[in-house]
């Protein structure tokens, strides 16, 4: 039975309404990716301000791993809201916070002894990260890549690689971030030298640095092992694996940002999984807390404890609504399996993709772990130009039939999946289904491969 409902077109009157007084409202710097208002969500579905129900694969920038109000974790806020929704963790200790704290020591790669703490957003993470690096190694210079993606706050912005719209005209930006190339095989002048990626090579590593910066004064890399916003672009396992010795060797932090990638979304707990990675610290956000804000880093014992008493924490972070949200994602993740399943999901998306591929000469590549799934559109495959007018047509034509879709990429030309890990096979297929529809409509059928 199908899941998507159409009563009006899309946007109907009621979503064109509420986007039109949000013109008025809110500046535009804020993007409206679609035009349609939600009321209400469950699971993998949305019902926009129309009575319109949408099948939903962006999942709130994979936030929702687990699905749109998922039961526990409804019961979870509200139980808790039952009993205080603020006190301030660095003010008075509740359970809840610690709880969470033991929990992602536990459950992040590594069994040495971690610490955690809570801000409120990815990029809160990610400055917060930095800032405990540069205190333990007392060193400045942070390496990143291109093509990553970080956050819009000041140092944040910095380490993101994509100028427009995240950082033309905000300078000035924060110094001391040295960016090396991401190893990016479809888009490397090399490829994938034998099967192995060219960057991968140690001595290739250190003449990259050697134009770069001094690895001794670098206190730690931040990576995403598959890009998010820049992509969907998985990092091959040995390059990772070259880049964490040279790392160890120099005293450079390994900082994996797994904002984006972590929760499940790539077939295990966390993408480090898939590369043997022990990370000195983690970032995560995003499906932590199944929707509600909450960030936390969670690093080696040594690293964490470096700071001193005040230097660490704020108003709102570890917010206990959002701790027992987490908890119970996290209990969700377990007793669902859901990493297990994002994986059979993404093997389902990535043969549907693959299908594609031998029919329409426009996806020029397929990739991702896991669920974390993309397909990047190419004018065409010799030249590999990339087609950000036709992702847009792409999405425009899914939405139009009831499928909210996101793309990615530096050049805006990834379609990327980030549906709740909890849907469905049906509700996959009937959202696949609706992609490959709209596919054929963005690129005519004459496009078509014969
Ligand atoms: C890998 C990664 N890091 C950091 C961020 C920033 O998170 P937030 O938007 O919560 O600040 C994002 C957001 O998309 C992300 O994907």
């Amino acid at each position: 039975m199908s899941v998507i409902r159409l009563l009006t077109e899309i946007p109907g009157p009621n979503s064109r309404a509420l986007l039109a007084r949000r013109a008025r409202a809110v500046p535009r710097g804020v993007p409206a990716v679609t035009p349609i208002a939600v009321v209400h969500a469950e699971g993998a579905v949305l019902t926009d301000a129309d009575g319109n129900q949408l099948i939903d694969f962006g999942g709130g920038i994979g936030v929702v791993n687990t699905g749109h109000r998922h039961p526990g974790v409804v019961a979870a806020v509200r139980d808790q809201l039952d009993r205080f929704a603020h006190v301030c963790f660095p003010v008075s200790t509740y359970e809840p916070y610690v709880e969470l704290a033991e929990r992602l020591n536990r459950l992040t790669p590594g069994t040495h002894e971690k610490r955690t703490f809570f801000v409120n957003s990815g990029a809160e993470a990610v400055e917060n990260a930095v800032k405990v690096a540069r205190f333990f190694t007392g060193r400045q210079a942070v390496l990143c890549f291109e093509h990553g993606f970080h956050g819009r706050t000041n140092l944040a912005m910095a380490l993101t690689s994509k100028v427009m719209p995240y950082k033309k005209g905000f300078g000035p930006f924060a110094p001391e971030v040295y960016r090396i190339p991401f190893p990016y095989c479809y888009r490397c002048a090399e490829g994938p030298a034998g099967g192995r990626c060219c960057m991968a090579d140690r001595t290739r590593l250190e003449q990259i640095l050697a134009a770069t910066v001094d690895p001794g004064s670098v206190a730690a890399v931040i990576m995403e092992l598959e890009l998010g916003e820049g992509g969907f672009v998985p990092a091959p396992v040995e390059y990772v694996q070259t880049l964490a010795a040279f790392a160890r060797e120099h005293g450079i932090l390994f900082i994996a940002d797994e904002i984006q990638t972590g929760f499940g979304r790539t077939g295990k707990l966390f993408a480090s999984e898939h590369y043997g990675l022990v990370p000195d610290i983690i970032t995560t956000a995003k499906s932590l807390a199944g929707g509600l804000p909450l960030a936390a880093v969670t690093g080696r014992a040594d690293v964490m404890e470096a700071p001193q008493v005040g230097g660490l924490g704020g108003t709102y972070g570890g917010n206990p609504l959002a701790c027992a949200a987490a908890l119970a994602v996290l209990d969700a993740m377990e007793a669902e399996r859901i990493p297990a399943h994002a994986q059979r999901t993404g093997d389902r998306i990535t043969a549907r993709f693959r299908q594609w591929a031998e029919q329409f000469p426009c996806i020029g590549d397929v990739r991702g772990l896991g669920a974390m799934v993309g397909m990047e559109l190419v004018t065409d495959r010799e030249s590999r130009t990339p087609d950000k007018a036709l992702a847009g047509r792409l999405l425009a034509a899914a939405l139009e039939r009831g499928l909210v879709l996101l793309s990615s990429g530096t050049y805006g030309n990834t379609i990327r999946v980030l549906a709740p890990l909890t849907t469905d096979d049906a509700v996959i297929d009937e959202g696949l289904d609706v992609m490959g529809a709209a596919l054929e409509a963005a690129v005519g059928r004459a496009a078509a491969l014969a």
